[in-house]
């Protein structure tokens, strides 16, 4: 990749933790989790950031921890939903990194999504409603990755394969998987 690293964007539940940690080993490289860099940094959890302290407080957190970790490249790194919506964050990544996009349709994020709880913005109503208007506000942003996969009830390995035939194809800047981003 060299020195670049992979950024793997998307909603919640589209896979991004379980997908980067295998891709991460296909590449040879170290898998980084965005959220749990947070966690570490802030000594609690996700969900207690957002209750304790809002979101505008878990935001600011979430933007020191990701510009530390493009600072440090040659990873695969997994960021939470939101941050790719961050003009900062997204300047940052879309100039340092190979950005990824798993892109999922709506059934799938609202079924995997209720497997794992602890993400305090599908607690304030229907979560099928607020992932559908999360779809809509961020899907058009999400589409200026570099390479766009559509990820739905496929294994994670092939996920993985299709995202290493992109970037074999372009390595270090846009590739397709089926699409390429905008
Ligand atoms: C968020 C997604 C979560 C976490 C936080 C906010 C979002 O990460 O960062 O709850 O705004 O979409 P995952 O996408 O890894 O679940």
């Amino acid at each position: 990749m060299g020195g670049k690293s992979v950024v793997l964007v998307g909603l919640m539940g589209a896979g991004k933790s379980s997908v980067g940690r295998r891709l991460a080993k296909h590449l040879g490289l170290d898998f980084v989790d965005a959220d749990e860099e947070i966690v570490k940094a802030a000594g609690c959890s996700i969900e207690d950031i957002f209750e304790l302290y809002g979101e505008e407080a878990f935001r600011d957190v979430e933007q020191r921890i990701i510009a530390r970790l493009l600072r440090n490249g040659g990873h695969v790194l997994a960021i939470g939903g939101g941050a790719f919506m961050n003009p900062d964050i997204r300047a940052g990544i879309l100039e340092r990194c190979v950005s990824v996009w798993l892109r999922a349709e709506l059934d799938v994020l609202v079924r995997r999504t209720a497997r794992r709880g602890g993400r305090p913005l599908l607690k304030g109503g229907d979560p099928r409603e607020i992932l559908q208007d999360l779809m809509e506000e961020r899907y058009p942003v999400y589409a200026e990755a570099d390479i766009v996969v559509d990820t739905n009830d496929e294994p994670p390995e092939i996920t993985v394969e299709q995202i290493i035939g992109a970037l074999e194809s372009e390595p270090g800047s846009a590739g397709t998987a089926g699409e390429t981003g905008t």
